[in-house]
């Protein structure tokens, strides 16, 4: 397991946007680029990333909503990341998944509603012989059971975490 404790100061969109070709191409690895960095797609955002891509603002708006792995509502202080691939699922993916929807009293792609966690499904965590797998911030939990899942969360709840 491994986790970054200390938060680095986040780039501007000038320093963000700066290594991108100013082409329609440059579209999806920018909104890509401003995401990891922010952990969403700001309406400033989109309107800088057409302004650079030389696109209409409709057009990167699209594609921000076509993509499912675009966010454009700020997350949650903590993004709990779901495996649902072959390995995961086979090993009771689901089960950890619906389970953490009634935990968080949440859906799928949801924020908790006092900000602390946004849940989401992925394909793989790269971890698949840890399976079923989930991924909080930068920390992943191996074998992940039903039972397990409150005293994961409570980690978080109580600020154990940052
Ligand atoms: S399938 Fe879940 S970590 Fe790879």
């Amino acid at each position: 397991m491994s986790r970054s404790t200390m938060k680095l100061p986040k780039k501007s969109i000038d320093e963000v946007l700066a290594p991108f070709s100013r082409r329609a191409a440059s579209v999806i690895p920018i909104l890509q680029a401003i995401q990891a960095e922010y952990g969403y797609l700001s309406e400033d955002a989109v309107k800088r990333t057409a302004l650079h891509a030389c696109v209409p603002e409709s057009a990167v708006f699209g594609a921000a909503t076509f993509y499912s792995q675009f966010r454009l509502v700020p997350p949650g202080e903590h993004l709990v990341r779901v495996c649902q691939g072959t390995a995961c699922h086979v090993l009771g993916g689901a089960d950890v998944l619906d389970s953490l929807c009634e935990e968080l009293e949440i859906d799928e792609g949801g924020t908790t509603a006092d900000g602390l966690f946004t849940l989401e499904s992925v394909r793989c965590l790269g971890c698949c012989s840890l399976a079923p797998a989930v991924m909080i911030d930068g920390e992943t939990y191996g074998r992940v059971t039903r039972a397990a899942l409150p005293g994961i969360l409570g980690r978080y709840r109580r600020g154990d975490v940052s």
